[in-house]
């Protein structure tokens, strides 16, 4: 089944960015959120980002325009009934996400995948809440969308290779490389990745060095392109905590137990860059 309209469920930072390499691939798309102000927030940043290419040099401004002209918004979620492919990607929490999927089984036609960029719920849990458990998968993008190469293609317990082969396939066709993983809590890159960034906050925590040197030491001493901490800010602290607390409770490992610092700058409100504040401060 060829697919020609990709839907995404979510245009905050990730679903933004997925929409714009999969408008950028050829594909139309329909970019979804609860309110119009949030997909028009996120249309706005595609914009931007397309407006500094064309300013470099690596697009021309008819090709800009084509681009933002297959991108469609919609504040229903009803409007999937014209996509061939979905990809979820809302807030990072299962309540929200199963209904997300429960509403999408029902709308969507019977041969459509609907996947999920969750960065650590298992993907089986997603795949109970449909008819088409065989037809759920992770495709799981990284921050920023635009610029980072990989994908994490999940497979759940019942995903079947037909859906598994169209999702890698698709991967490929947004100009990405795809990498295998199986359903265990953060998958591959948020098992080894958040742990890392959990440490940073615990060397924060029990004064080992302020964020500046705790980042340049990851920067300069391990060529990380940032520091843990300015990356936490960038995916979000809120984000970042989900993540520990799936791989604590999945695990029942002590060793996931997110630094209580990180819970503290969350209930603060200090979410990263997204909220002006988190390690960092932001103008
Ligand atoms: N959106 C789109 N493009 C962006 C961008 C953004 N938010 N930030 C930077 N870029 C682009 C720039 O425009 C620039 O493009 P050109 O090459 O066309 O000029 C390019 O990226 C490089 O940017 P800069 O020169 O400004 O800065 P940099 O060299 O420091 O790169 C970075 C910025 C790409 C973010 C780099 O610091 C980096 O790779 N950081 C690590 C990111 C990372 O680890 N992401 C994974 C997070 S984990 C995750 O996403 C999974 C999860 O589930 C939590």
């Amino acid at each position: 089944m060829e697919i020609k309209t990709f839907g995404v469920v979510g245009a905050g930072q990730m679903g933004n960015g997925i929409a714009q390499v999969a408008a950028m691939s050829g594909l139309n798309v329909i970019m979804n959120d609860i309110k119009e102000e949030f997909v028009q927030r996120g249309l706005a940043n595609i914009t931007k980002l397309l407006g500094k290419s064309v300013e470099k040099g690596k697009m021309d401004a008819a090709e800009k325009d084509a681009v933002i002209a297959r991108i469609r918004t919609s504040v229903s979620l009803k409007d999937m009934a014209d996509a061939d492919f979905v990809v979820e990607a809302a807030t990072e929490n299962e309540t929200l996400k199963f209904n997300i999927f429960k509403e999408l089984d029902d709308v969507c036609k019977p041969h459509v995948i609907l996947s999920s960029n969750t960065s650590s719920i298992p993907i089986g849990r997603i795949a109970a809440q449909t008819r088409r458990p065989d037809k759920v998968i992770g495709m799981h993008f990284m921050n920023p969308v635009p610029v980072m190469r990989l994908v994490e293609v999940i497979r759940g317990l019942a995903t079947s290779e037909e859906t598994f082969k169209t999702t890698w396939d698709l991967s490929v066709k947004f100009g990405k490389t795809p990498a295998e993983a199986n359903d265990f809590p953060g998958f591959i890159a948020n098992r080894i990745l958040l742990p890392m960034i959990n440490e940073a906050v615990y060397c924060l925590y029990h004064h080992v060095g302020t964020p500046e040197a705790i980042d340049t030491v990851m920067k300069l001493g391990m060529n990380h392109p940032m520091g843990p901490l300015a990356l936490a800010d960038l995916i979000g602290l809120d984000t970042c905590l989900a993540i520990m607390e799936t791989l604590y409770n999945g695990f029942k490992d002590s060793k996931y137990r997110p630094c209580p610092l990180l819970r503290k700058y969350v209930e603060a409100g200090w979410l990263g860059r997204k909220t002006g504040r988190g390690f960092y401060v932001y103008e």
